[in-house]
């Protein structure tokens, strides 16, 4: 259904990235891999690795530090703190308590949401769900990774494929005719095994054997998770749009999930929208999961191409199995309180 009630919208953004940035041609000395085969079977050039020590929460602090500024609003005028992640620092406590504890807001609530690369959206719609009602006021929704953390760097399968970050976003009341116009969610647990870590949690506890069969990093079938990105990034677009009451003559720029820049380009020509039209941020970032929305969307904001006004179609992919699109009308907050 079409979002009703008070108008939820992005009021600050800001975001983080490591320092560290790994090429593919030092990968090439790590696995056997070229820089040729990854940059024409995913369009990444390089990503970004967390330093020695630096974990989920203070990639995420970073970037939510920039939100609240970017949205004019101290620590203590945020009510609710929702980090997406799937690296968190440690199984307990939540990321976003740490975030809570070193941003200084007294009265936040704080929670992670699990949902894999979808995370973003996900906790972007709930975020929505409070400001509507009145609830709250301004949810802070930060989408942080330090996946080079998890990923086997024997396996080039995977390792080649990721990199760490940080995305942030203040949702807040907007004036009518802004904000998120329509999201929907969706989830196919059947298929959990083409993404996932097998030991770790409370089906197989760590142990020596865990360690020692790398059984604590992430496995992936590529292939048959290409083939469901490409159809929920594009045809749950489309679904939405329909929803919404939208068509793709409406949509002024898609985001997508950074994974890999065909499902990239598959995605667009299934909306048949020109690249032009898309925001891409792959090529120099990998995939960084619950990151790659917020940080593509905040650069194009940053940059300017992003105008009042424009409809802003967010698609997202992962773990789970889950998807999510997001149909926003773009507030120039910016703009306005300027
Ligand atoms: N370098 C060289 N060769 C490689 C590499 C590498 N880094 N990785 C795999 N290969 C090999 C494979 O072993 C395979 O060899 P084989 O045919 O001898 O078995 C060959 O390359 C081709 O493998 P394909 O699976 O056909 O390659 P494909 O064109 O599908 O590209 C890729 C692989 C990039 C993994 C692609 O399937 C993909 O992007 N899938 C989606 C991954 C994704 O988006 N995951 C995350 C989504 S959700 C989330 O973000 C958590």
């Amino acid at each position: 259904m079409p979002e009703s009630g008070t108008r939820a919208g992005i009021i600050g953004m800001g975001s983080y990235v490591p320092e560290r940035v790994l090429t593919n041609r030092e990968l090439e000395a790590m696995v056997n891999t070229t820089d040729q085969w990854i940059v024409e079977r995913s369009g990444i050039r390089e990503r970004r690795i967390a330093a020695p020590g630096q974990a989920t929460s203070d990639l995420a602090l970073e970037a939510a530090r920039k939100a609240l500024e970017d949205a004019g609003i101290g620590p203590e005028e945020v009510d609710l703190i929702i980090v997406a992640t799937n690296t968190p620092d440690s199984l307990l406590p939540a990321v976003a308590c740490i975030v809570q504890d070193n941003l200084g807001t007294p009265r936040a609530g704080a929670f992670d949401l699990l949902a894999g690369c979808t995370g973003f959206i996900y906790s972007l719609s709930v975020a929505a769900q409070f400001v509507r009602v009145g609830m709250y006021r301004h949810v802070l929704v930060v989408g942080a990774e330090t996946l080079s953390r998890i990923l086997d760097w024997e396996d080039r399968n995977t390792c080649v494929l990721f990199g760490d970050g940080a995305g942030a976003a203040v949702v807040g009341p907007v004036p009518e005719g802004y904000g998120l116009i329509h999201t929907k969610l969706g989830s196919d647990g059947s298929g959990g095994p083409l993404l996932y870590i097998p030991a770790g949690g409370s089906r197989i506890p760590p142990s020596r054997e865990t360690v020692e069969g790398r059984l604590h990093f992430v496995r992936m079938n590529g292939r048959e998770v290409f083939r469901f990105a490409v159809r929920a990034c594009g045809d749950g677009s489309l679904e939405a749009l329909e929803e919404a009451g939208l068509s793709v003559d409406d949509v002024d720029f898609l985001v997508p999930h950074q994974a890999n820049i065909r499902i990239i380009e598959a995605a667009a020509r299934r909306l048949n929208l020109s690249m032009d039209r898309v925001l891409v941020n792959v090529d120099r970032y990998g995939n960084t999961s619950t990151a790659s929305i917020p940080m593509a969307l905040e650069e194009a904001v940053n940059q300017e191409r992003i105008r009042d006004g424009d409809n802003i179609v967010m698609a997202g992919f992962g773990a789970g199995l889950t998807w999510a699109v997001a149909i926003m009308r773009w507030y120039n907050y910016r703009k306005k309180s300027g």
